[in-house]
């Protein structure tokens, strides 16, 4: 377990962004990493630079942290994260959200790009994720558990919490922007599902299928942080989409909803305390 790596990482956070603490963090997926470069004042910490970092290997995912006061709050935002079809450790792939939380942060948002897999959903919908479901047999507290971090067995009950959503709705009905809700099912990747994949997943009852967002909302739990999470439908998913899936289509989704996902992430991140 990688304690002392994830205090260096904090430790070295706050001196390059002259902010002891932060308290929110969001973290930016597929083709959603372009919000960094709104944020007004915002100091840029390359991943690079921070010891023990993961560095992004995906076209179309940023590679820097970024530190700024949009609102009551300091605030990090990941322009970029790693996935484990990459190839990565779990460890590696949740060093962000722990250091996040190790620098102050109670609420973690975390963004994807997702396909659509039933309930109506269409691309271009903003997606609040009220639970998600495990199918890719991976989870980043297998091992020596650091009891410094957070319990053995952890309660999954309230992973993304109901006020929190309610919260962010209403900051997102106030800048004209439907959030929806749904469930989200993480598969490990890196191909699309199959057709009988997604049905499968519908079955099971989730709405939404996608590569990120549970090992780091675990990770994030088992520290004692809230979790949001952001689907943006970027593809209906394989079976209901009458084409094939690409990732060129994922990205031009994402660019096209960037102004009214920029709306609810300004909101969150102005009125979150
Ligand atoms: N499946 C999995 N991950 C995705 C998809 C999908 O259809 N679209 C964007 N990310």
């Amino acid at each position: 377990m990688n304690y002392d790596a994830i205090g260096a990482a904090a430790a070295l956070i706050a001196r390059k962004t002259g902010r002891p603490q932060h308290r929110v963090a969001v973290v930016l997926g597929s083709g959603l990493a372009g919000y960094a470069a709104s944020l007004q004042g915002a100091v840029e910490v390359p991943y690079a630079d921070i010891p023990g970092f993961p560095l992004p290997r995906v076209e179309g995912h940023g590679g820097s942290l970024f530190s700024a006061q949009p609102g009551k709050v300091p605030v990090l935002c990941y322009s970029g994260r790693v996935h484990a079809y990459e190839g990565w450790e779990m460890d590696d792939i949740v060093f962000g959200v722990r250091t996040a939380v190790a620098s102050g942060c109670h609420t973690i948002i975390l963004t994807n790009a997702a396909g659509g897999a039933g309930n109506g959903l269409r691309p271009g919908d903003l997606v609040l994720l009220k639970d998600h479901i495990n199918l890719a047999s991976r989870n980043p507290l297998v091992g020596a558990n650091d009891d410094r971090l957070g319990p053995r067995f952890l309660d999954m009950t309230d992973t993304y919490p109901r006020d929190l959503r309610a919260k962010a709705k209403q900051i997102a009905a106030d800048a004209g922007v439907e959030l929806k809700e749904g469930v989200y099912a993480w598969f490990l990747g890196p191909t699309f599902e199959t057709p009988a994949e997604v049905r499968m997943a519908g079955r099971l009852g989730a709405d939404l299928v996608g590569m990120s967002t549970v090992p780091e909302a675990i990770a994030a739990r088992h520290m004692g942080a809230k979790v949001l999470g952001i689907s943006l439908v970027a593809n209906l998913a394989a079976g209901i989409s009458p084409v094939p899936i690409s990732h060129e289509e994922v990205q031009e989704t994402a660019v096209a909803a960037h102004d009214r996902f920029t709306a609810v992430i300004d909101g969150l991140l102005k009125t979150l305390e």
